[in-house]
């Protein structure tokens, strides 16, 4: 066993979480802490305080941030599980797998739901969701998915919670990939429920997730929930109690949220988190174009948390070789998860750096010698940013 696991360099993850995370967060791990004992329960207070701040909004105007045990996936099941009411529907925006999830959480917990369905490269429709909302009035809840993370299309949150607040429907706000580096405007956007989890932009580590809301609306049906270990109320209630999870807390993954938090605001918070993530993807979409790759999504779209490129059509492209021979050489992608075209995805976020995108494209510069096979884009466009011109990207 190598005796300085972390003196070692991981390969670096170029996907949308679990991501690379700073040598310091995988550090706070290195430490057992006790999940009655009150140093533990002062950083879960921390934590939760910490959440609610970052978005501008605060408990003393009525807000909660709930952490709950568990991947993201739950923190959405546990919004419907817990929030909706007997009588409630929920009108679901789909263009994405995400969003597709979401159904079916809808269909398993048998809540009234409809859905609107856009293709993976559209945004939501929404004057369908206007004629939706007016024509049926027994809808009580609209969910969409912020940054969908299958493309990384970035649906239009501010618009979509207007349209909320005009027929009195709350709005659940899948915001996994995105908060924390794509600033969020409660007020204006009407947000009722915000979903993430520790391990996206924040840059922790897995093991649990959280949502943002009011104490009021978290509370309402708490007399309907439809789940035990996924009941927000009661969760939100336990930590009112006594501080603490109700059940068995996952101890390290908050001991590196903490550090995670900590350096997330020493870097300046939701604004330079996104100017990295931005310049990340700049960087990334240049050279991708340089080498032939076209991005699945027009840039207007486009967030800069994770990217699609179409698979090259030259027949000597194997998605498998390629994957293969960019992690020998220290670099994880993440293949595509689309349903109409051939693709694969490239994540900007996590604890990378420009030079880290650089290096990632040498790599690939390097494969697709290797493998003999060349983009789509030809003449490849020079768009690459001055700045990166000098930098002897291809071998
Ligand atoms: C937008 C979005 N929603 C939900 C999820 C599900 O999260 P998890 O895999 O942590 O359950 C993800 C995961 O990447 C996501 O990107």
């Amino acid at each position: 066993m190598n005796p300085h696991p972390l003196k070692t360099r991981d390969k670096l993850l170029f996907t949308p979480g679990p991501l690379t995370t700073s040598a310091s967060v995988k550090q706070a791990m290195l430490h057992d802490a006790g999940s009655w004992h009150f140093e533990f329960n002062e950083r879960v207070r921390w934590t939760r305080e910490q959440l609610l701040a970052i978005a501008d909004l605060s408990q003393a105007d009525g807000w909660e941030t709930v952490l709950l045990q568990g991947s993201g996936t739950n923190g959405v099941e546990a919004v419907f599980a817990t929030c909706v009411p007997p009588h409630g529907k929920v009108c679901v925006l789909t263009n994405g797998a995400y969003g597709q999830r979401m159904v079916r959480m809808l269909q398993l917990l048998k809540i009234p739901h409809v859905v609107l369905n856009a293709k993976e490269n559209e945004l939501p429709d929404l004057s369908k969701l206007e004629q939706t909302l007016s024509a049926d009035p027994d809808i009580t809840h609209v969910a969409a998915v912020h940054c969908e993370t299958t493309t990384g299309i970035l649906n239009p949150i501010a618009e979509i919670g207007r349209l909320c607040r005009q027929h009195a429907c709350l709005f659940v706000v899948d915001a996994m990939s995105s908060f924390g580096a794509i600033p969020i405007d409660f007020e204006s956007a009407g947000v009722d429920f915000l979903i993430s989890s520790a391990n996206k932009c924040f840059e922790g580590v897995p093991g649990f997730c959280f949502v943002l809301a009011r104490r009021e609306t978290l509370l309402a049906n708490e007399a309907h929930a439809r789940s035990l270990s996924l009941n927000l109320a009661d969760q939100l209630r336990g930590f009112e109690r006594n501080g603490q999870f109700r059940f068995t807390p996952p101890t390290h993954a908050l001991l590196a949220f903490e550090q995670a938090l900590k350096e997330f605001l020493a870097e300046g918070g939701v604004t330079a988190r996104y100017r990295r993530y931005q310049a990340n993807h700049a960087a990334l979409v240049a050279g991708m174009k340089q080498l032939g790759y076209k991005p699945y999504l027009p840039p207007e779209i486009q967030s800069c948390i994770i990217t699609a490129f179409h698979c090259p059509a030259d027949q000597r492209f194997h998605f498998a070789e390629f994957y293969q021979r960019l992690s020998q050489k220290g670099f994880i992608i993440y293949p595509g998860k689309l349903t109409d075209a051939e693709t694969f995805r490239v994540g900007s976020i996590g604890h990378l750096f420009e030079a880290d995108m650089l290096a990632l494209l040498k790599a690939v510069a390097a494969v697709q010698t290797e493998m003999h096979f060349d983009g789509d884009l030809h003449p490849a466009p020079n768009e690459m940013p001055a700045r990166f011109q000098t930098v002897p990207l291809f071998l």
